[in-house]
């Protein structure tokens, strides 16, 4: 085995198709197809929808990805498949197809966490880290600081959630209530461009135990706020309303991840999921981490939001340090949690 494994990764635990190719922390190919189009009339992701559309997408998006990366599916060292968290029936399609990848080329089969991917696609972008870091976990599902040991590795701790909306699903409200398109976290963003961050003083659940997220009040008052406009019969300044929103969600995750990272005595802090492609999320981040003498790990947007990429990456961590492989009988587990890295 090669000190750089060769690793395909399979991602469909939500909307995206993605098929990644890596060698070792370098990215090779990324291909994905989405299905959030044909969701967009429902205002969410719709699990049947979902499924077919990876069973339609998997093996065009696997052919793009081999010829992305100029190489044949007898090169790789081992395949790497989300197992979960997830959408069951979507979960499904990727793991089987995963299952029959590794049976017919008689490679190793690794079933891994979603989440944990989310983390180690950023070795991709920013290059090995030799130290621990923190990390902050924000996803459509999920919202979470980690302390992470070793970026790829194993053992995760979870010290703290969200204790109710995950931040995508805030933005995806939020987006909803201004009438923006699904997902909301895209369009909000381009919005807040325009808007005063300061225009209104929006919530900030601070005082939750101190990892620990809350963002339902947060959309409940944006709600309210709207409301109270409408029923006066102003109009309702949306990008002012998007920049306070965004603005409070973004101090609020940064504050709380910049202490984590102090509290543990990290010098890093990572950033991971789909809300990690938030640019004002990315700006204050870089800015406290700054004044706090932390280093700053983000990956570019695309790697950010869901695709197949990440799970390679992670792959190729556990190939390189011996990890086990997993059984060709392990099933899906949309509940899997987030300390679970490896199946
Ligand atoms: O990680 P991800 O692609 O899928 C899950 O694992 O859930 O995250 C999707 C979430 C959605 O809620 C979407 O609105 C949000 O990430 N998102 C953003 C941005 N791009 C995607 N939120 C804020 N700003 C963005 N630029
Ligand atoms: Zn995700």
């Amino acid at each position: 085995m090669p000190s750089e494994p060769l690793v395909l990764g399979i991602e469909t635990s939500c909307d995206e198709t993605g098929v990644g190719i890596v060698r070792g922390t370098t990215l090779l190919a990324d291909a994905v197809a989405s299905s959030v189009a044909e969701h967009a009339r429902f205002g969410g992701v719709v699990p049947e929808v979902a499924s077919r559309a990876h069973l339609e997408a998997m093996v065009p998006t696997m052919h793009r990805a081999l010829a992305e990366a100029e190489v044949g599916v007898g090169d790789l060292d081992a395949i790497a498949v989300t197992v979960g968290p997830g959408l069951a029936g979507a979960l499904l399609v990727g793991v089987a197809a995963a299952k029959a990848y590794a049976l017919a080329l008689g490679k190793p089969l690794y079933g891994v966490n979603h989440l944990s991917a989310h983390v180690a696609v950023d070795l991709l972008d920013n290059g090995p880290l030799a130290e621990a870091c923190v990390a902050l976990l924000v996803s459509g599902g999920h919202s979470s600081l980690l302390l992470v040991p070793r970026v790829g590795g194993e053992d995760v701790t979870e010290l703290g959630a969200t204790v109710d909306d995950a931040a995508g699903e805030a933005y995806d409200k939020v987006a909803r209530l201004l009438g923006l398109p699904f997902p909301g976290g895209p369009p909000v963003d381009r919005l807040a461009r325009d808007g005063d961050p300061d225009a209104i003083a929006f919530p900030r659940a601070m005082s939750e135990a101190p990892y620990s997220f809350s963002f339902a009040g947060l959309k409940t008052a944006v709600a309210r706020w709207i409301e109270e406009r409408r029923r006066s019969g102003d109009t309702v300044p949306t990008a002012d309303v998007a920049a306070s929103f965004q603005e409070a969600v973004a101090d609020v995750l940064t504050a709380k991840a910049v202490r984590a990272a102090q509290d543990q005595g990290v010098d890093y802090l990572l950033i991971g999921g789909g809300v990690a492609a938030n640019s004002r999320l990315r700006a204050l981040a870089a800015q406290r981490c700054e004044r706090a003498g932390l280093w700053l790990r983000v990956p570019r947007p695309k790697l950010c939001t869901d695709n197949g990429a990440m799970v390679a990456a992670l792959g190729a961590q556990l190939v390189a340090h011996g990890a086990t492989p997993s059984a060709l009988d392990i099933p899906g587990d949309s509940s899997l949690p987030v300390t679970d890295v490896l199946v």
